[in-house]
């Protein structure tokens, strides 16, 4: 009465020779269809003695599984060929919009990276500081030009006696003092990196900018030491070839003070005609070896512990090391510039 293997043969006959999904669905109509085989066979059941109707149906419902069954996967190869005619290797992928980090971070994580590999501690202080560590500690009296509100930003908020006004720290310097009393014993090799603020708007300047400073305090520590940390950052971050020099001059928390120069890399340190140096060397940083009231106001024995510090700006190091020009390109979010990196 029912012959399932036949019915399936005759199935997967006529499916192979379907090349699109609307004859597929005229196959489906004529076998799961109202009128369909698998319908006509249930309404054969009336004819089937009682007792073998069960076995009947049992055989009909596995009957109608392999034919549904057979559909879906000629379906499904149906589909994925539809797919494949329509693909072209040769088409460019998309590409999404890809973003970078800007170029001053990446800088200062180098810089820091630099110094972390010679076991500096990298270090944030604060940006709103008071005037007792941006200048107090540091040996600059009341008078002191830097103090001058042309020099520094004074945030208008109540001031204390002791740590005097609130500005925006306009030095990295300003955290060597904290360094000083959160460590307490030394050895000393701290890290500072953050924004600094100074009411100056020109090609060089902005009035946001990051500084760097390094501090290192211990035992007999002098000023070959610090020429030779120097130097080794200077090759590390702009090429072995470049050349470090000493400049004396003044700051009121170092005593001996330097400015530190780095050989020119356009020019190769000769200078002569070179639009960019005009003499060779490009000014790096400020310098010099902590002074004894400093020392004190960390709370250091002048008479067990040296130290250096040297304080300079990521945002100079990378305009010395790629040819960018104007200081403020680096802080104007202009993608355009941005994208390039
Ligand atoms: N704080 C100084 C400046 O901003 C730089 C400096 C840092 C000098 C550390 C000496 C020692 O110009």
């Amino acid at each position: 009465m029912l012959d399932d293997k036949k019915l399936t043969k005759e199935l997967i006959n006529s499916l192979s020779s379907v090349t699109n999904l609307k004859d597929l669905e005229l196959i489906e109509i004529k076998y799961l269809g109202r009128n369909g085989v698998i319908n006509d066979l249930l309404k054969k059941i009336k004819e089937i003695p009682v007792g073998d109707r069960k076995e009947y149906g049992k055989k009909i419902n596995q009957l109608k599984q392999e034919i549904k069954r057979l559909l879906e996967t000629k379906r499904l190869e149906l589909s994925k060929k539809k797919s494949d005619k329509f693909f072209d290797s040769t088409l460019p992928g998309k590409t999404y919009p890809k973003g970078s980090l800007h170029p001053i971070t990446y800088t200062i994580e180098k810089i820091a990276s630099i110094f972390q590999k010679i076991g500096f501690i990298r270090v944030s202080y604060p940006e709103v500081e008071w005037e007792y560590f941006a200048f107090e500690v540091l040996n600059m009296p009341k008078d002191h030009p830097a103090r001058d509100d042309f020099e520094t930003f004074f945030i208008d908020a109540p001031s204390d006696k002791k740590m005097g006004k609130v500005v925006l720290t306009p030095h990295t310097s300003s955290g060597q003092v904290r360094e000083m009393r959160r460590v307490k014993t030394p050895p000393i090799r701290m890290v500072n990196i953050v924004k600094c603020y100074r009411p100056n708007w020109d090609i060089t300047h902005n009035p946001m900018f990051y500084q760097f400073e390094g501090l290192c305090i211990d035992r007999s520590i002098n000023i070959a030491h610090l020429k030779g940390t120097i130097d080794y950052f200077a090759k590390e971050f702009f090429g072995e070839d470049r050349k470090i020099r000493l400049r004396p001059f003044h700051f009121q928390f170092t005593e001996p003070s330097f400015e530190i120069d780095v050989s020119c890399g356009v020019c190769g340190g000769k200078g002569v005609d070179c639009h960019v140096c005009k003499s060779g060397w490009l000014e790096l940083a400020g310098a010099g070896m902590v002074h004894p009231e400093v020392l004190r106001a960390g709370g250091i024995d002048p008479n067990k512990y040296s130290g250096w510090a040297f304080g300079f700006g990521p945002d100079r190091c990378l305009m010395m090391k790629t040819g960018i020009d104007n200081i403020r390109i680096l802080y104007n979010g202009d993608v355009r510039f941005l994208e390039q990196f």
